[in-house]
């Protein structure tokens, strides 16, 4: 999908020529003030008219669409609701962007113009308005229609402005613009990546879409071959590997946007099977289809990784991709089956359906070489986690209050919530193996705190933060700026907190 052009312009709004105007509304506050009277004026008192009629009141979602008639020159005015007002929060006008953005889409329109809100949010800057707007309008228009013969819907969106009633609101709303392209591209790309499907996806093409990250970026990039992870001893990883005919890669991208050289980097590190069957502990066929997407986390490290190079941030960050596929060949791991790991701990594997621990076990070890200030994973791990938590909330554990309270913060800012289970060791009875150091699955009971705990043991003394988001990957239906299919929620989370941490 092509990325639509955003511009911020100062001008008025009766004066402005395009194919569609968007004017946001909240719920029961009668027209926005100064443009909203003006257009109203324009149209001859249409638009109050229509607020009185009370078939248009600003709920959330609510829109309209008026034809002009040449009454001025924007050919067509889209009304959304942003609900209350007092109820008003950044991913209301996120929703509301989408909603707009797939009717100019559908109207087929290849340009539009939205009116920047004249209320905002409590405690929000124009950047941050600048950067919500693009990041609802960009996604909201997203498709994926590779393999489809007849095409994406409606016209492909080019470029879409945003309007100030200031001209000292620009420099501000262009940062915000600049950002929001930046997340919302990396969204993109990590919704593509994970919609492809696992005949093309392999860890091997993970390796080449990194390849190009690295060039286009200017980032460093390295990749260890199976026989260079035999030598580490990365046991995990390789048994994971070895029911597939797909070699595994592992993937370390860095990039040194520090104005210290010696500064402690960020460390991201996200699971990557490109399929998981769950090997010989095979998984039911019901939607198993779904399971192309079990490398988001590893998607979303790397799209992270190019968005901060790209918005060159001052940092040091390092995005770790242990990639695989899982599946139950006659080579593959069997139950029971001890694996050595890199950090010298060994695991005896009684499902191999709980595989992406096992990786993370060996990215994680991996990553403590580097002496993380801030180690971060992300993964779809556990079934478990979209029992507990559904479809709204991502699943945090970690080891620093200070790293999770900027992780939740993050989180709240792109709407991409998080929220904190219990770390506790005494959960730790339950990964106990009598062969070997531990098993990697933990019986009944508390199965996203399990797998957070065994994956603890391998992060040493990094402050570290876990994210599960078997719950939020994969949405059962289209909502606002979010498919039906693979979201890339959490990218969004991991790109805020890069940003506020290089403020
Ligand atoms: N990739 C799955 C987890 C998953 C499930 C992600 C549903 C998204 C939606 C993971 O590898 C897995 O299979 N976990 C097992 C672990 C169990 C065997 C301890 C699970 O949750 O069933
Ligand atoms: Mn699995
Ligand atoms: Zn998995």
């Amino acid at each position: 999908m092509n990325i639509m052009r955003v511009e911020a312009k100062q001008a008025r709004v009766d004066t402005e020529n395009t194919a569609a105007l968007v004017l946001l509304f909240c719920e029961g506050e009668g027209l926005p003030k100064e443009d909203g009277v003006i257009l109203d004026r324009a149209l001859g008192g249409a638009l109050r008219e229509l607020l009185q009629s009370k078939e248009f009141d600003g709920k959330v979602g609510e829109l309209v669409v008026f034809h002009t008639h040449g009454k001025i020159p924007a050919k067509r005015l889209i009304l959304v609701g942003l609900g209350k007002k007092h109820e008003l929060n950044l991913d209301q006008i996120r929703q509301a962007m989408g909603h707009a953005a797939k009717r100019v889409r559908h109207a087929k329109c290849s340009a539009f113009t939205v009116v920047l809100p004249s209320v905002a949010p409590h405690e929000t800057s124009l950047i941050d308005m600048g950067q919500t707007v693009t990041e609802g309008a960009i996604l909201g228009s997203y498709q994926f229609t590779t393999y489809r013969s007849d095409g994406p819907i409606g016209k492909e969106v080019k470029r879409m402005t945003i309007l100030a009633p200031q001209k000292d609101q620009l420099r501000q709303l262009s940062e915000g613009i600049r950002r929001g392209v930046a997340t919302a591209e990396a969204t993109v790309f990590v919704r593509d990546l994970c919609n492809h499907p696992s005949n093309v996806m392999t860890p091997t093409r993970i390796a080449n879409e990194a390849k190009t990250v690295a060039k286009e970026a200017g980032v460093n990039l390295k990749i260890l071959e199976q026989k260079e992870m035999e030598k580490l001893g990365m046991g995990a990883l390789l048994g994971v590997a070895k029911g597939s005919h797909e070699p595994p890669k592992f993937i370390i991208l860095q990039y040194h946007g520090a104005k210290k050289k010696d500064d402690r980097p960020v460390v991201l590190v996200g699971k990557t099977i490109t399929f998981d069957t769950g090997g010989i502990s095979l998984k039911p066929a019901e939607n198993m289809e779904q399971m192309k997407a079990d490398m988001t986390g590893g998607a979303e490290v790397l799209a992270a990784m190019r968005a901060a190079a790209r918005l060159k941030l001052p940092l040091h960050l390092i995005s770790i991709l242990p990639a695989a596929e899982n599946m139950p060949g006659g080579r593959a791991m069997r139950p029971g089956d001890v694996v050595k790991t890199l950090s010298g701990k060994t695991v005896e594997v009684q499902n191999t359906d709980a595989e992406g621990r096992l990786i993370l076990s060996d990215g994680l070890a991996y990553a403590t070489r580097f002496k993380p200030a801030a180690l971060i994973d992300i993964a779809t791990l556990t079934g478990a986690c979209v029992v507990a938590l559904g479809q709204f909330a991502i699943g945090m554990f970690g080891t620093d209050a200070r790293l999770k309270e900027a992780i939740r913060k993050a989180g709240l800012r792109a709407g991409e919530r998080v929220w904190e289970m219990p770390l506790w060791e005494e959960y730790f009875e339950q990964l106990r193996s009598d062969v070997a150091d531990m098993r990697n699955i933990g019986g009944r009971g508390g199965g996203m705190i399990t797998a957070a705990l065994f994956l603890s043991k391998f992060v040493g003394d990094a402050p570290w933060v876990h994210l599960d988001i078997a719950s939020t990957d994969w949405s059962e239906r289209e909502r606002a700026y979010i498919p039906k299919g693979p979201t890339g929620i959490g990218t969004r989370l991991l790109i805020q907190f890069l940003i506020d941490r290089s403020l």
